[in-house]
């Protein structure tokens, strides 16, 4: 098999050079292909990838310094050996400045070619070793990240951010799709101080080219087909699609303003890399979002449930899950236990489906009313028990009567073997039914509610929880008013 041999390109205008050469590598196990000026060599390049090109510096058309050039943009990786006569020497300098791998001196010895091409290869072989292991180690850090992460922003960022230091871009720019039909842009990223590129970019322009090609990669003018007039030169773009199931979901850009920068081949297959496993994890994001807004829009679909059975407490269950919420956040819980408090808040009184009495009726209950009224916490935890993903919030629900002193119902527990989460919601639900009008009773004044509250710190509620809602409470209540929200007067 030629492919797993070293190739190398020779490329000389003397016949009789260019065959011992080859005559001479082949031998040693190279894989050879030959080319009689610069010319026949770039149109053998664009057919072949070499590891090594080893070209005579003067030949008539395209020369040596010319081809060096070719090479160090369009194949960056593949290494020149210049090969001159003694008047050239300097120039051969030269060129070793401007990029050549090394030169060797006419008339050489076969083997002095053999030590060159030898080192060559290794060097090569080295450079494809980093590569490889530059890619694991990136590629690891990256999907870990991503992995790790249900959210579309952090995933974005992630990827913003490899593109930055892997494929060494001065400036990011990631797009998704709006779910209208359009793209939008999601992330940024820059280097340093890089300039926002992303309101420039063309985004038909894009899209169209994506949807036939692999991917998108130019230099230079080039960039003028992808960029309206930027505030910086472009020197470099490479652009990879952002696919599910075939469907081009977005794309992320990685965008040089560095002149002579290329995206070589290895940053190249990195971005392809991250931007696959990227896609997998943003499509990921989108269900789980869409999951999270199905459950979101369950559990208010089962508050507003129990807030209808009675009319005076229409609205309970979302002030509570309001009130709760900002508790829970004062309390110093984070924000995915502060959601947690929300959503027992907003079910806590679930139960009361359960009890089968007359929930409107005026007046107080009687004894045997409030006997099976009292059931409904313990109802409430019956009706959520089965349902898995709704575990975290049954102890709000279950122990919203408990009482600091430990006279509660239902299991009569005292002071911290109460939950958190139930002497939370337990605050907020007295501060709204006394807040509220009620079958029995007008509503009770707001400051007349605090000082209730802060009366039965130790004996019903938790005076920590009260404490925080004493000192909170008015500046929550006059945000929620600016937004338009009823508050209690
Ligand atoms: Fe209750």
């Amino acid at each position: 098999m030629p492919n797993d041999k070293p190739r190398i390109l020779v490329v000389d205008d003397e016949r009789f050079i260019r065959e011992v050469l080859a005559d001479f590598l082949v031998m040693e196990g190279y894989f050879v292909r030959t080319a009689d000026d610069g010319e026949a060599a770039i149109s053998e390049l664009s057919l072949n990838a070499f590891d090594v090109v080893l070209t005579d510096l003067k030949m008539p058309k395209v020369g040596g310094l010319e081809l060096l050039e070719h090479l160090k943009h369009e194949h960056p990786q593949t290494l020149t050996i210049m090969m001159t006569g003694f008047g050239t020497v300097e120039t051969a300098i030269d060129a070793m400045k401007s990029g050549a791998y090394d030169y060797v001196l006419k008339p050489f010895k076969t083997a002095e070619i053999l030590q060159v091409v030898d080192r060559a290869i290794s060097k090569r072989r080295l450079e494809a070793e980093n590569l490889r292991l530059r890619e694991a180690v990136s590629l690891y850090k990256v999907s870990e990240a991503i992995s790790a992460s249900l959210s579309m922003d952090e995933v974005v960022q992630t990827i913003c951010a490899s593109t930055i230091s892997d494929a060494h871009a001065d400036v990011v720019t990631t797009w998704l799709d709006d779910g209208e039909g359009g793209f939008a842009e999601r992330g940024f990223a820059t280097a340093q101080d890089g300039p926002a590129l992303g309101s420039y970019l063309r985004i038909d322009a894009v899209s169209g080219r994506l949807a036939q090609e692999r991917d998108i990669v130019v230099r230079d003018d080039a960039a003028r087909e992808l960029f309206d007039a930027t505030p910086r030169p472009v020197h470099a773009t490479a652009v990879v699609p952002l696919r599910v199931r075939d469907g081009l979901i977005g794309w992320v850009c990685a965008v040089s303003t560095t002149e002579g920068k290329v995206f070589d081949e290895g940053q190249r297959k990195l971005l392809t890399i991250v931007a696959s496993r990227a896609a997998a994890a943003i499509d990921n994001a989108r269900l789980y979002d869409n999951l999270q807004a199905t459950f979101r829009q369950t559990i208010q679909s089962l508050a507003r449930t129990i807030d209808k059975m009675d009319r005076y407490t229409a609205g309970h269950s979302e002030r509570v899950a309001r009130y709760a919420e900002r508790l829970a956040r004062s309390l110093g819980m984070d924000e995915g236990q502060v959601e947690v408090v929300r959503q027992a808040a907003l079910m806590h009184d679930i139960g009361k489906v359960g009890c089968v009495m007359n929930l409107n009726k005026p007046g107080k209950l009687t004894h045997d009313e409030y006997q099976i009224f009292k059931r409904h916490p313990v109802y409430g935890k019956d009706i959520l028990d089965p349902i898995q993903f709704l575990q975290p919030v049954i102890p709000g629900v279950h122990l919203h009567h408990e009482r600091w002193d430990g006279k509660g119902y239902p299991l009569g527990l005292e002071g911290d073997s109460i939950p958190l989460i139930a002497r939370i919601i337990s605050v907020a639900d007295t501060y709204d039914a006394m807040t509220s009008n009620r079958a029995y009773r007008r509503a009770l004044p707001h400051e007349v509610t605090v000082d209730e509250l802060a009366r039965c710190k130790r004996s019903q509620f938790d005076p920590d929880v009260v404490g925080v809602f004493e000192s909170e409470i008015d500046g929550w209540l006059e945000q929620w008013r600016d937004q338009g929200i009823d508050v209690p007067e």
